[in-house]
């Protein structure tokens, strides 16, 4: 049986403001009809609730393990159809995710990179980090953006394969805003 995350997570500006962070770049970016991949919705699923409702068209794909998050993403969309329409939930351990089931999106976050290996759940992973990095920069269009979270306990790990990694797969030209870390795929 998979281990994952129980606790829905409520939206805490003070303790994690990367969801808001994300919505305040892509509106100062005017980021419109973009497509976007966004590790870690929240209970609160402000960056799905915000982009479907602000006029910007963008589309978000969140990812959740949280089963009441799936949940309350359900009870959204069902008593709010106009934001079931340009947000959808996929709920997946992130070391299960299937890349060939994947789209090309515009604009990748990854702000929880490293922080939910577990050697109780590692028999199940088809992915360790390294592998979810390389697939997501590589569902990334040429042009796009992949965004981290600096403020992450895991972003140091996160950093390190960055380090690494970032060049050979042809991530450049890092930007600060606010906690994020903004690259661009060549
Ligand atoms: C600390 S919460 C942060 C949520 C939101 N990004 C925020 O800053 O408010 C972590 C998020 O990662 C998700 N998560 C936890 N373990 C996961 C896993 N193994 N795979 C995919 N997502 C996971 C949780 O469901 C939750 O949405």
């Amino acid at each position: 049986m998979l281990d994952l995350w129980k606790d829905p997570w409520p939206l805490n500006v003070t303790q994690c403001p990367c969801d808001v962070h994300l919505t305040d770049w892509l509106a100062r970016e005017r980021v419109r009809n973009a497509s976007l991949f966004h590790f870690g919705t929240g209970d609160h699923h402000h960056v799905g609730k915000t982009l479907a409702m602000n006029g910007s068209g963008n589309a978000v794909l969140g990812v959740t393990a949280t089963k009441p998050e799936y949940i309350s993403y359900m009870d959204l969309v069902i008593a709010h159809p106009e934001i079931g329409k340009r947000y959808k939930v996929l709920f997946t351990d992130i070391y299960q995710l299937e890349p060939r089931l994947l789209p090309v999106f515009d604009v990748v976050t990854l702000f929880h990179l490293c922080e939910f290996w577990s050697e109780t759940n590692a028999p199940f992973a088809t992915m360790r980090d390294v592998d979810v990095l390389k697939a997501m920069v590589a569902r990334t269009r040429p042009g796009g953006k992949v965004l981290f979270y600096t403020g992450s306990f895991a972003f140091p790990a996160a950093k390190a394969l960055l380090d690494r990694e970032a060049e050979g797969l042809g991530l450049a030209d890092p930007e600060r805003f606010e906690t994020l870390l903004i690259y661009a795929r060549r």
